[in-house]
């Protein structure tokens, strides 16, 4: 990162330049700073600053622009969210048609077979000549855009329209942090990018979580999502709504050299700042090991790892005059196509709908479906989340509805095809009703105000609430009791033999192996398994409690606030306030938890059957990067609240190591109450001695109360 010379460290740059050719420049280097950080954090998700710095950068841009709004360009980064509500988009004639590509509807091998061999018919190549080289990419499923720079400046952006004439939605589209306001390194007269807009399907998903939980309409995949954000007139929502982009092609071209291939041209847009998919390849001819047919495979094989959703792949003849050779069938190129994948979306019957228990006692109703084939998978069940959800999608027993599966996403029932004839009008009737009591329990269900979702009231007294709430603490995210899976929590529930938590530790080898299935060996594993998952740590022993809202990111910020779990189970909603990223919800579900004596009663007996943490996971990668790195510790006397185990995984986190004796290598000697010889020694070789308040503020650790340890 540059000096800021100029004005040192004020967000404002309350020492104006006296010199406006100094402002400008100034300006320029704030906007090119910006803009090479924005790409690093969006593009290329490797920020090198931290966001504090960023925003403190831009405020300042900010500021100058504010005093010396002459000064302001169309390409800064502070232009990114402004515009206006819209009555609607103005039209834009496209300065060259946008072409759609022709589609192999078979997605088997042989699409790519025809595509090859149709172009080596055009050109009029026998079967000797030597293979054509295709750039291969994928096909993904967003919108097309067309991106226009006018001297390296984002001008316009339009919608693909007809073809001819699209939407202006260029105010909508400056908000996608990925796109380039201005091209890096290079200022051609016009250069139209083209390519499409997208939503990654976890943002997708969190989105669709966030209107679920504000009673607002869910969008039905990413595509429609991204095409609704798009299409938005409020700007403001639209830069809410996560978007990306990948560049594939071009429009209009002036005073720039267009590459001799696509390849190439897609790296060279790529160093113009501009977002392009790794996942590409050059490819010789239709088959072999760097045909068509391998990439179509092997990006099949990768289509549920990718974090965005794509429909096929699409092969594009690489070098560029031959493509001219080839040219245009009516309105689509000879020289590519798109090579499609099984549907991630597939229309089947709705046979009924159950109701699923969850651990926090949410009933979720589930549509058992008829089987069908569907993103790679044969699904027979989809969550229809809960009963707003349902009725605003109108789903009844019976109905024809839409399943999608992608990712590995659990299936979802995005809609209903209305019946023939019938109006989208019709009244809805549901055929469907929340149970008033508990299915697994008979506990009363209950439905706070303001909350979407039935909750049986039955708590850990509801085996389906007990199941779960085994389930989530034996996870490898959490405590993780290797082995713990569905089938055997269901025996121990349903026989009795595990009520709560702390029961799962008195579980010896005779009980476990006298189960179904069960053999002594297997029965043995189990024990073994949870003996080791008596170490573990803070964060992951609260998230494994399974309070509601605190998932595991929640439990690390309270672990690393609190450092002892008496002080977070007695910390009131004010202090639990104070924490990162703590809201009032989350705040009030934990004192609610903890005011409960039966939770506190199983943190008590977890304890008594033994269970340890540490506060922090030892860090192993990065080591040089941390505080403490190459440092050597000795721990000598006991410390008031850290146990020997406890110091020195904390130590280890921070990079440094525990030896056993002193010598004048060591670095610090950690002493506590009736420290020995190593004291002695320490002194003796002016090895620095500190206590636990300074080890704890030399590990930037919180310090804790003074009573016991975990
Ligand atoms: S090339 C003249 N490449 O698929 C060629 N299109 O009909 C123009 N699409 O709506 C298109 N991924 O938005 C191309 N890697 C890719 C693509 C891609 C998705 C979309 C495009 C258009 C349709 C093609």
């Amino acid at each position: 990162m540059d000096q800021d010379h100029l004005f040192g460290d004020s967000p404002a740059g309350a020492q104006a330049p006296t010199d406006s050719s100094e402002l400008v420049q100034r300006l320029a280097q704030l906007r090119e700073q910006l803009q090479h950080h924005a790409h690093l954090y969006y593009t290329l998700d490797a920020p090198q600053i931290p966001d504090a710095e960023y925003d403190r950068l831009f405020k300042q841009l900010q500021a100058l622009e504010e005093a010396h709004p002459e000064l302001r360009t169309a390409d800064s980064p502070t232009q990114r969210v402004l515009g206006k509500v819209l009555d609607g988009f103005a039209a834009v004639r496209h300065a060259m048609p946008m072409l759609s590509i022709r589609t192999e509807t078979d997605t088997e091998a042989s699409g790519a077979l025809a595509f090859d061999a149709r172009v080596r018919r055009e050109l009029g190549l026998s079967e000797t000549d030597p293979a054509i080289e295709y750039a291969a990419e994928l096909k993904f499923d967003g919108l097309a855009i067309n991106l226009r720079y006018e001297h390296g400046v984002l001008a316009c952006a339009a919608t693909r329209g007809d073809g001819e004439v699209g939407e202006d939605v260029t105010q909508n589209i400056r908000t996608i942090g990925q796109i380039p306001l201005r091209l890096h390194g290079a200022e051609p007269v016009v250069l139209e990018v083209r390519g499409e807009v997208y939503m990654r399907r976890d943002d997708f998903e969190s989105l669709n979580e966030r209107q679920r939980e504000r009673g607002d309409k869910t969008f039905v995949n990413p595509r429609n999502a991204a095409a609704g954000a798009v299409r938005q007139l409020d700007p403001a929502i639209a830069a809410q709504r996560p978007l990306s982009f990948f560049a594939y092609g071009l429009g209009e071209v002036r005073g720039w050299d267009v590459p001799a291939t696509h390849s190439a041209l897609l790296d060279a847009l790529q160093r113009m700042g501009l977002p392009v998919c790794a996942e590409r390849t050059v490819a010789q001819g239709a088959e072999g090991p760097t045909g068509l047919v391998a990439f179509h495979r092997a990006m099949g094989a990768r289509r549920d790892q990718l974090p965005f959703d794509i429909d096929g792949v699409v092969y594009k003849v690489n070098s560029r005059e031959l493509q001219q050779r080839l040219g245009f069938v009516t309105r689509e190129p000879r020289w590519a196509v798109a090579h499609k994948y099984p549907a991630q979306e597939q229309l089947t019957q709705v046979e009924s709908i159950d109701i699923q228990v969850g651990r926090t006692g949410k009933l979720t109703p589930v549509a058992r479906l008829k089987r069908v084939f569907v993103g790679g998978v044969t699904v027979t069940n989809a969550t229809l989340h809960n009963l707003f959800e349902m009725r605003r999608k109108r789903v009844r027993v019976g109905d024809t509805v839409i399943v999608r599966r992608a990712g590995d996403v659990i299936p979802e029932v995005v809609g209903v095809v209305p019946v023939e004839g019938s109006a989208a009008r019709t009244p809805y009737v549901p055929n469907f009703h929340m149970p008033r009591q508990c299915p697994v329990c008979a506990s009363a269900v209950v439905r706070e105000p303001g909350e979407v979702n039935h909750r049986c009231t039955g708590g850990l007294f509801c085996a389906a609430q007990r199941k779960q709430a085994l389930l989530h603490f034996a996870q490898r995210r959490a405590v993780e009791v290797e082995g713990l899976g569905e089938k055997l929590v269901d025996q121990l529930v349903d026989g009795a033999l595990v009520r709560t938590l702390p029961e799962l530790y008195k579980l010896g080898v005779a009980k476990l192996a006298a189960l179904d299935r069960m053999a002594d060996k297997s029965a043995q594993n189990i024990v073994a398994a949870l003996e080791k998952s008596k170490h573990t740590t803070l964060p992951r022993f609260l998230y494994g409690l399974g309070i509601r809202h605190v998932g595991e990111a929640t439990a690390k910020d309270l672990a690393r606030h609190f450092g002892q779990i008496d002080r977070i189970m007695d910390a009131t909603e004010e202090q639990l306030l104070a924490v990162n990223d703590v809201g009032p919800i989350v705040a009030k579900s934990i004192r609610t938890f903890f005011d409960q004596p039966h939770n506190r009663e199983v943190v008590e007996q977890l304890r008594s059957v033994g269970i340890t943490w540490v506060e922090h996971e030892p860090v192993q990668v990065a080591q040089s990067s941390l505080p403490q790195a190459g440092k050597t510790f000795v721990l000598t006397g006991t410390l008031p609240s850290l146990s020997r185990e406890e110091a020195k995984a904390m130590i280890e986190a921070a990079g440094g190591k525990v030896v056993g004796s002193v010598s004048k290598k060591t670095h610090y000697v950690v002493a506590g109450d009736e420290a020995g010889s190593k004291l002695d020694k320490a002194r003796e070789l002016g090895v620095s001695v500190i206590d636990e308040d300074e080890l704890r503020a030399l590990l930037h650790a919180e310090p804790r109360s003074d009573h016991g340890g975990a």
